[in-house]
């Protein structure tokens, strides 16, 4: 069977009460609706067309940039609205129409794929998976005949009488034949809402004596359906509790699961720790053994095996080598290097920079757009003062230097292999190798200075 997805996100989310459009809250770093995208493009299906709304230009952009099909609804008018605005734009499309809601983040490729083979075994025209929800609030319920066959769908708001005791919902997920595709031209807006619910398609299709199945194979869990900020806080624990529970099968320590963050796409080596309060997001990855204790962020980094990210410091897009330790308090910047056992220091900030193996920057410095080889020590408070106001600058450090405390270096500037620069040094020129640079003024007594001085001052 020719099947094409439509992926509903034109709505407005008034239930997030928040700006964004609602597809876009992210979920682990990720938008919801990039989750249902992601899943729908692993169904083998020709087709994705996404329904957007014309006031969420970004909805779009995301949309362009996965390189799938887009029509805009002008106004939210409703589900079976949306559809209808899909049929529009795929004039002429035969097959079946398998329809995806684009705030249900949690569907997996496997179960769409199994509605796609029980809407073709079952060769009816109209299909949709149910599920028996603990909490059936804000899903449309599901009504039987006395035969056990669907003729309806009722929302929330709608629901009536015995109708309330009502388990079994909607999970929002259908296939559309082309027959009963025909009849939702002919819902009618609710009256309560003022909204078109595709969810009348059961009803109207039932009564025209189609072939309706609702199969009973979905759960709660992947259905999950976010209207609002405490379902998005919700559906993020839920799957932060798989990540973290796959992470301690394989053998990684959390101390305080419930206060860490692991965003989907991290790998983090066996006989790791993780304290609490750690962040590790994007696609960052943490060697075997390693520690990172409280308070740590580490965006699409890497950090090898062995090392140490001590407590409260921030790691972004850079690349810390094995058996180093990093922090407490330090910032590795994007484009930051480091060799193998290397130390970074509190408060040391790096950017853009490379420091090789055995190096340390211990205490209170500024790295940037440095270059700087194997067993360099720098001492504390050295400052690469790579900015001229216009332009930025290299600083160049060879293997085996002494940056004595207090130094600001100022590039375009290098120092050779082996030197080693005094204390409170102010370096404008390169430095040759083995040299000893110092640039401060003479220090000077002047005797009795205390006695003369106050003498003067009667
Ligand atoms: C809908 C179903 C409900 C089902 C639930 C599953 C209807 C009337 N109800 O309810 O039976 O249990 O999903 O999660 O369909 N949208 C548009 N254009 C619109 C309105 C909505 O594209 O005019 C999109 C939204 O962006 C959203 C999806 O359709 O992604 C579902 O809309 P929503 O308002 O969240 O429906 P629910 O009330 O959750
Ligand atoms: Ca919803």
């Amino acid at each position: 069977m020719n099947t094409a997805i439509i992926i509903l996100a034109a709505g407005l989310g008034t239930r997030m009460r928040s700006g964004t459009p609602k597809v876009l809250n992210s979920l682990l770093g990720r938008p919801l609706l990039q989750y249902v995208i992601d899943a729908s493009k692993k169904c083998g299906v020709k087709r994705i067309i996404t329904v957007t709304n014309p006031g969420h230009p970004e909805v779009i952009d995301l949309i362009k940039a996965n390189r799938i099909e887009h029509t805009v609804q002008k106004r939210p008018l409703g589900t079976a609205d949306a559809v209808k605005e899909a049929l529009r734009y795929m004039d002429g499309f035969r097959g079946g129409l398998m329809i995806v809601n684009g705030d249900t983040p949690l569907i997996s490729p496997r179960m769409l794929k199994r509605l796609i083979t029980r809407h073709a075994k079952a060769k009816c025209d109209l299909s949709l998976i149910s599920f028996n929800a603990k909490d059936p609030f804000s899903y449309g319920r599901i009504v039987r005949d006395e035969q056990g066959s669907p003729i309806g769908i009722v929302e929330e708001k709608d629901l009536k009488g015995g109708l309330k005791k009502i388990k079994e919902v909607n999970s929002g997920v259908y296939i559309i034949g082309s027959k009963a595709a025909k009849l939702i031209s002919r819902i009618k807006k609710n009256s309560g809402k003022g909204e078109y619910y595709l969810t009348d398609l059961v009803s109207l299709s039932s009564r025209a004596g189609l072939d309706v199945k609702v199969f009973n194979i979905g759960s709660e869990e992947e259905f999950f359906g976010i209207n609002s900020m405490a379902e998005l806080a919700k559906a993020q624990r839920l799957v932060q509790d798989e990540i973290i529970s796959s992470f301690m099968k394989k053998g990684v320590m959390f101390h305080d699961p419930s206060s860490v963050m692991v965003h989907g796409d991290v790998k983090i080596g066996a006989g790791s720790v993780i304290y609490p309060g750690v962040y590790i997001e994007g696609s960052s990855v943490i060697g075997k053994d390693s520690i990172i204790y409280p308070g740590v962020r580490i965006v699409d980094s890497k950090v090898g095996n062995g090392t140490s990210v001590l407590d409260n410091s921030l790691i972004e897009g850079s690349v810390i080598g094995e058996g180093s330790s990093i922090g407490p308090s330090a910032r590795l910047r994007p484009g930051s290097e480091t060799g193998k056992r290397v130390k970074i220091g509190n408060y040391v900030e790096m950017k853009s920079s490379k420091i090789a193996d055995g190096s340390k920057a211990s205490h209170l410095s500024y790295i940037g757009d440095a270059i700087i080889g194997k067993n360099v020590n720098i001492g504390a408070g050295t400052i690469t003062c790579n900015y001229d106001g216009r332009k930025k600058h290299r600083t160049v450090i060879e293997d085996d230097v002494f940056i004595g405390s207090d130094t600001q270096l100022i590039a375009p500037v290098k120092i050779g292999k082996g030197a080693f620069i005094a204390a409170g040094s102010t370096i404008t020129r390169d430095v040759p190798r083995k040299a000893l640079a110092i640039s401060r003024s003479r220090q000077k007594e002047m005797r009795n200075w205390k006695i003369k001085s106050r003498k003067g001052n009667k």
